[in-house]
């Protein structure tokens, strides 16, 4: 497949990182002062924290940028001592810039609390010749003492014009067709996550050059919001048989998974025409089978007595009416 368009459309610049004007206008001051405190990146995944930390040490070192930065994951299945003795053998010596290395501790959050104090401590150890940088996805299962000697920096979601473009760049750029309606639907399928919608697109491109919705739903396994919709109506109508074909047909020919169509019904029930109460029952009908389907039980089971609970629930708000 060669390079992955995740690596390739890395941003570069920080002109370049769409929808994170606060954080980059902060981390640039940083560059400009030659001087940061500890840092700490938080945000859902795929909106450009490891990209900014590095677009950072790269304007502070240039070509010795890679002397000068240790990349770790703290979710390493060999464990904080590992992790550790990285941080200790990279930050015993000092940068020949008589500027401070940089470690980005990817997934900070991944660790114990025991794992954390030891990273405090390791923090401490290193102040004089390294600057932290804690990328997580949830500032709040970090450690009070860690997260004060931070700087905080929040990532938020990329909105939906910034993604778009992004996705009109790469599309021109490989040579792509790609209509409103398929962007649209890949940035609904990727919930905002840059690097997910980045590898779905690539994935896409590998089956056809002209990327329809169809191609979309395809490689993104959700389902068409249609035949759901579909499957639902008949479920409210009372129609057991229409909609638990249409269930079957979702599983087998389209394969999805049970779980994908919950999420896809789940998504869909505010938006339905029917009544609150209705929406509120359907939902919990939904979060008892997800569990029941995690636990791992019978997937076309759990779906038809999904369906079937709908049933019940659509008569009885109509005798309610
Ligand atoms: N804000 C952004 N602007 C442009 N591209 C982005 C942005 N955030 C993420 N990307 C794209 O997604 C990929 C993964 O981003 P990354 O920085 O690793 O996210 P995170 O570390 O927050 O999970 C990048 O290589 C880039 O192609
Ligand atoms: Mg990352």
């Amino acid at each position: 497949m060669g390079e992955l368009w995740t690596e390739k459309y890395r941003p570069k610049e920080f002109s370049e990182l769409f929808g994170q004007e606060n954080v980059v206008s902060r981390i640039e001051a940083f560059v400009k002062d030659r001087n940061m405190p500890h840092l700490m990146f938080t945000g859902s995944a795929g909106t450009g924290k490891s990209s900014l930390s590095i677009i950072l040490v790269k304007k502070l070192y240039g070509d010795k940028w890679r002397e000068n930065y240790l990349e770790l994951n703290a979710s390493d299945e060999r464990g904080i001592d590992v992790v550790r003795e990285k941080i200790k053998s990279f930050a015993r010596t000092r940068s020949l810039d008589g500027l401070f290395k940089i470690i980005f501790l990817d997934e900070a959050d991944a660790l114990t609390k025991e794992a954390q104090q030891a990273l405090r401590r390791t923090m401490e150890m290193f102040t004089q010749t390294c600057r932290f940088i804690l990328s997580c996805n949830y500032s709040s299962k970090i450690l009070e003492p860690i997260q004060s000697r931070c700087a905080v920096f929040r990532f938020k979601k990329i909105d939906k014009v910034a993604i778009i473009k992004i996705m009109q760049n790469i599309a021109k750029n490989e040579g792509l067709t790609m209509s409103d309606d398929s962007m649209e639907l890949l940035y609904d399928v990727s919930g905002g996550d840059c690097r997910r919608l980045i590898n779905m697109m690539q994935a896409a491109a590998v089956t056809d050059k002209n990327i329809t919705t169809d191609l979309v739903y395809q490689i993104a396994k959700s389902s068409k919001p249609q035949d759901l919709k579909a499957m639902m109506d008949s479920a409210l109508d009372g129609n057991f048989i229409a909609s638990r074909n249409l269930l079957l047909d979702l599983m087998l020919e389209k394969s999805l998974s049970g779980t994908d169509i919950i999420k896809g019904i789940m998504e869909m029930i505010p938006n339905l025409k029917i009544d609150d109460k209705l929406k509120v029952r359907m939902i919990e009908k939904c979060g008892e089978a997800e569990f029941r389907l995690v636990e791992g039980s019978d997937e076309y089971v759990q779906m038809e007595a999904l369906i079937a609970s709908f049933i019940l629930a659509g008569m009885k708000s109509k005798q309610q009416v």
